[in-house]
């Protein structure tokens, strides 16, 4: 699959089969993170993987939308220094790397949010932290990555719309 191809066939998957993910692959996808351009290299992310079922289980419980963590295999949690100042576009560019990179692996993934802006974190940010035996203080959390083998394929798809589209200045649409 090359890369556009992982681009257009990367689609959130909540539902995964028994299998595990594999060692081989769970470096594939740290491999991937890493490789994620960072603001000034920076690099602050931290990223926590999470297998065992009670850790997912309680994850899954952090807001109304992460109920598919606790079906997937694998958790990887992405987390960075708290210091640091663009540390959420550079986790935001982490994990699409991730994304891109379980697909190209045939393996499904959703991104499930946790930080929302905002001068705190907010409770479900704390909480998830919480889970992962740090605080606020030390690491903040832009999200949850679930990760696994798809129970049921979805098609790829482009979404392209012309009309959010402009040439030179803004509202021209055509060339
Ligand atoms: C910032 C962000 C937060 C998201 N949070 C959740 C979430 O909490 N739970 C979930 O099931 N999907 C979540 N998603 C996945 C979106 O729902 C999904 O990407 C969107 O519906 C488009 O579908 P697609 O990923 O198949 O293209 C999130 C995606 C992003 C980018």
């Amino acid at each position: 699959m090359d890369t556009f191809e992982a681009i257009l066939a990367r689609r959130s998957v909540r539902r995964f089969t028994a299998e595990d993910v594999s060692a081989p692959h769970e470096r594939v996808l740290l491999e991937a993170a890493f490789a994620a351009p960072s603001s000034s290299n920076g690099r602050p992310w931290h990223f926590v993987v999470v297998r065992d079922t009670a850790t997912r289980a309680r994850l899954a419980g952090v807001h109304q939308w992460s109920g598919l963590l606790a079906r997937a295999p694998l958790v990887i949690a992405v987390l960075a220094r708290a210091d640091t100042k663009y540390w959420v576009e550079d986790c935001a560019a982490a994990t699409e790397n991730i994304l891109l990179a379980a697909t190209a692996l045939g393996l499904g993934s959703c991104w499930v949010g946790i930080w929302e802006q905002g001068e705190m974190p907010n409770p479900d940010e704390v909480e998830a932290l919480t889970i992962l035996g740090t605080t606020a203080d030390c690491h903040r959390c832009l999200c949850l990555i679930g990760l696994g083998h798809p129970a049921a394929l979805k098609a790829p798809r482009t979404q392209f719309q012309p009309s959010k589209v402009s040439y030179e200045r803004v509202g021209r649409h055509a060339r």
